[in-house]
């Protein structure tokens, strides 16, 4: 018999004299000629009541079936007489697939995140890990349906790299000299030469130099994978290892990146409240009171747009102390940030034209400025309770002035040698965004730390799991 997920049961139209759920016991009452068992297979946040009669022979196992337990039920699903439940199971045949024995931390009264976290492997048997890790994938399936839709093609751009494409210097060493015993160059240096890819590598901060390669090529691609970050960053919105989607679109300027990036945050959040209703409902009874409202408003209005100097004076003249002082050229921090879009506009906002000095060296150089004001065509997306979530620009497509902005980075043309070659051959405006997954998913659940958004958090100091 064909196994019925506890969504479906739940969503059922007619009783059924015979069907078999499968899944882990959350908890049991014992009353006297019955007990009630709350059945949850992790189709959905609620859970389906099973009724276990006495006079049933396998009642005898009813006792191991404790909270945690894995367990298999053919029954009859019938509509439930109690309240608060369209329907439940009687149980014809009652099997214990796996006892959980006594230490089972996930007991019914709530814990802690920080206590959850130290359970990882267990966490997602919870209702709030269970919830968010549904929207997480219900979203990754989004993002591909979003691009897909408008004809990108999805690249798989590699995890070991030789470039820094942020040119952020902050990556994890990919290597298999023995660190004990290393070859050495005559002049005691290690022998890089005689590493696993001849030469250094590490992991990938991110895939847009390689997308670059293939947007100039198919037009309009994405790619969407794990992304690395050596930063030592104790924040609750810096992880090591993250996933990132960035799209890149050849003829593309700076205002159509803008209009992608905002089209896509809004399907992500439409796609979110359209298929994981009852999961929303559960975060903002029990994460944050305002989610919903908040999701609402931010797809009704369009976000507001305001250039990097606009926003360093609307930071000056606000009457603030900044712990980071600001003033043209400074790098807005995170309580910049979080000024313009909760306080300031109160809404997304998206900052455009950075200082040129610092931006990444691939941003396109803006025309007609002077040389103590120049800029780039980038872009940040800030949101309330987050701050950055996309990073993006128009790319650099003049060869000449891509030279410059690797200079001005200190970065070694030679080793950008592919780069380049795209503006010698038939080079074109193009442009992209990085939409950082974790951060976008505290943002659509309102969690607020992204140790509880991605499955097993790397951050300096963990890697438990
Ligand atoms: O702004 P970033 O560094 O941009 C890039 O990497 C570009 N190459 C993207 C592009 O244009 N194709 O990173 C993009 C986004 C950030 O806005 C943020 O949401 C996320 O990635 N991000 C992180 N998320 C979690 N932990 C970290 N340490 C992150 N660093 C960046
Ligand atoms: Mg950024």
């Amino acid at each position: 018999m064909p196994r019925t997920l506890v969504k479906d049961a739940l969503n059922a139209t007619a009783p059924n004299d015979a069907i078999l759920l499968q899944g882990w016991v959350r908890t049991r009452r014992d009353a006297k000629a019955f007990s009630f068992i709350e059945l949850n297979d992790g189709s959905s946040l609620k859970g389906l009541q099973i009724i276990v009669d006495a006079s049933l022979p396998d009642y005898v196992h009813v006792t191991r079936a404790n909270t945690g337990a894995s367990v298999e039920v053919h029954g009859k699903l019938v509509e439930s007489k109690g309240g608060g439940q369209k329907w439940e199971v009687v149980a014809t045949k009652f099997t214990v697939l796996g006892e959980a024995d006594a230490t089972y931390p996930l007991q019914k009264k709530g814990h802690t995140l920080e206590f959850l976290r130290e359970i990882a492997h267990l966490r997602p048997r919870s209702n709030l890990f269970g919830a968010v890790f549904r929207v997480r994938s219900r979203l990754a399936y989004a993002v591909h349906q979003f691009f897909q839709e408008r004809g990108f093609h999805y690249v798989h751009t590699p995890i070991i790299t030789a470039s820094d494409a942020e040119g952020a210097g902050n990556m994890f060493r990919v290597t298999t000299l023995d660190p004990a015993n290393p070859p050495k160059t005559p002049d005691g240096a290690v022998d890089c030469a005689q590493d696993f890819f001849g030469k250094k590598t590490f992991l990938t901060v991110s895939g847009q130099l390689e997308g670059e390669i293939f947007a100039t090529a198919l037009s309009s691609i994405y790619t969407f994978g794990p992304t690395f970050r050596a930063e030592n960053s104790h924040t609750s919105r810096h992880a090591a290892e993250f996933w990132m989607i960035e799209p890149e679109v050849a003829f593309c300027d700076l205002n159509g990146d803008m209009d992608l990036a905002e089209a896509f945050v809004k399907h992500l959040i439409r796609d979110a409240k359209e298929h994981c209703a009852a999961d929303l409902e559960f975060f903002s009874k029990f994460v944050d009171k305002e989610l919903l409202a908040r999701l609402d408003f931010v797809l009704d209005k369009p976000f507001v747009r305001c250039s990097y100097t606009e926003a360093v004076e609307i930071l000056t003249k606000s009457g603030k102390t900044w712990e980071h002082p600001i003033s043209w050229g400074a790098n807005l921090q995170a309580e910049h940030e979080r000024y313009l879009t909760e306080e300031h506009f109160k809404c997304p906002v998206t900052v455009y034209n950075y200082p040129r000095a610092i931006k990444a060296f691939y941003m396109r150089k803006n025309d007609g400025e002077a040389p103590d004001r120049q800029t780039v065509a980038a872009m940040d997306l800030l949101v309330p309770g987050i701050g950055e979530i996309i990073g993006g620009s128009q790319r650099e497509e003049r060869l000449d002035l891509l030279k410059e902005g690797m200079a001005l980075h200190h970065l070694d043309e030679k080793a950008y040698w592919w780069y380049l070659d795209l503006r010698r051959y038939g080079s074109v405006p193009h442009a992209g965004f990085g939409l950082g997954f974790e951060r976008m998913l505290m943002f659509v659940t309102g969690v607020a730390n992204i140790r509880d958004v991605i499955p097993f958090a790397r951050t300096p100091g963990t890697a438990e799991f």
